[in-house]
């Protein structure tokens, strides 16, 4: 077997950013092939980042040391149970959205099983993921498995799987939330006078500052929060508002209806 030879199984978002990353860190290209039935996926692949992609698994896969499964969740059984009998030698690594490892297992007849939940922050290396290893899993998988992520950004080890579903919630699904008050304050921002550029702007450099700052101070969130907000001041008049019409509430049901949708994707694509 090839220790360095890795293949993905769909050639999208999330593998072309693992992909980007791994070449980055001096990974050869020559050791990487992806699958993909997408003949656009595959001529991008091999275009900018001079992997070998294919349309279809073959054999070749008993070649490989690790499988990276990054295709959607509703492909997943399909896929695994046409390269099972390839495959079962190897380490796998799940990026697919609610699959359980589970489901993995029986599909794929083996338990060498990484699961991990990403985010779109990836794409340009500062990417969070979750991760979780069965227990069958050697340190030496896990190590592989947390290099490969390493490549995207950071990452932290689950000790359950059940808490990968949470993690969906929070940075998972994270960035879209964080979309969504920037496009709120854009539109006020707008509204009350300033062009759509200075808007997105403001805007932008607020979240990085904020960021930067809460990384920065030793001080907790609400002490930075508190501190900005002298009663009787603007951000209290803002903060009032948004606390009168319980908007933490909102959010936390927001997260609480994102995590049921990851376990409701679990049980509706894990039952193949
Ligand atoms: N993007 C994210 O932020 C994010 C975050 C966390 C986790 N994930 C997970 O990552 C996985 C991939 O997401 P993505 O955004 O990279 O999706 P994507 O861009 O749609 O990529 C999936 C690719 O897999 C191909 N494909 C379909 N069936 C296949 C098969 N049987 N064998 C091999 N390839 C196949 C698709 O081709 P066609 O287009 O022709 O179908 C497509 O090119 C998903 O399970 C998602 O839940 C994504």
């Amino acid at each position: 077997m090839n220790l360095q030879h890795i293949t993905f199984i769909g050639g999208g978002n999330m593998a072309s950013a693992i992909i980007s990353g791994l070449l980055q860190q001096g990974h050869a290209p020559q050791q990487i092939t992806v699958i993909d039935p997408s003949e656009e996926a595959r001529a991008r692949l091999t275009a900018v980042c001079g992997v070998d992609a294919r349309a279809v698994a073959d054999s070749m896969l008993i070649d490989t040391s690790l499988v990276v499964w990054a295709i959607k969740p509703q492909t997943f059984a399909e896929a695994a149970q046409s390269v099972a009998t390839y495959v079962q030698n190897t380490l796998h690594l799940s990026v697919a959205a609610g699959i359980r490892s589970n489901s993995i297992a029986r599909w794929l007849g083996t338990d060498r099983i990484v699961r991990a939940m990403p985010n779109t922050p990836a794409l340009v290396g500062h990417g969070m993921t979750g991760l979780f290893a069965r227990p069958e899993v050697t340190q030496p998988d896990r190590q592989r498995a947390a290099d490969i992520i390493a490549t995207t950004g950071d990452f932290v080890w689950l000790t359950t799987e059940d808490l990968l579903d949470t993690v969906t919630a929070l940075s998972g699904s994270g960035p879209a939330y964080v979309f969504y008050w920037m496009e709120a304050m854009i539109t006020a921002g707008t509204e009350m006078g300033l062009s759509r550029e200075q808007a997105r702007q403001l805007t932008q450099a607020t979240f990085d500052g904020a960021i930067a700052l809460s990384g920065a101070s030793p001080d907790s969130l609400q002490t930075l929060r508190q501190r900005v907000t002298s009663k009787g001041g603007t951000t209290h008049a803002a903060i009032s508002v948004m606390e009168n019409n319980d908007l933490r509430a909102v959010f936390i049901d927001a997260m609480y209806a994102a995590r049921q949708r990851a376990q409701e994707l679990g049980d509706a694509f894990g039952s193949a």
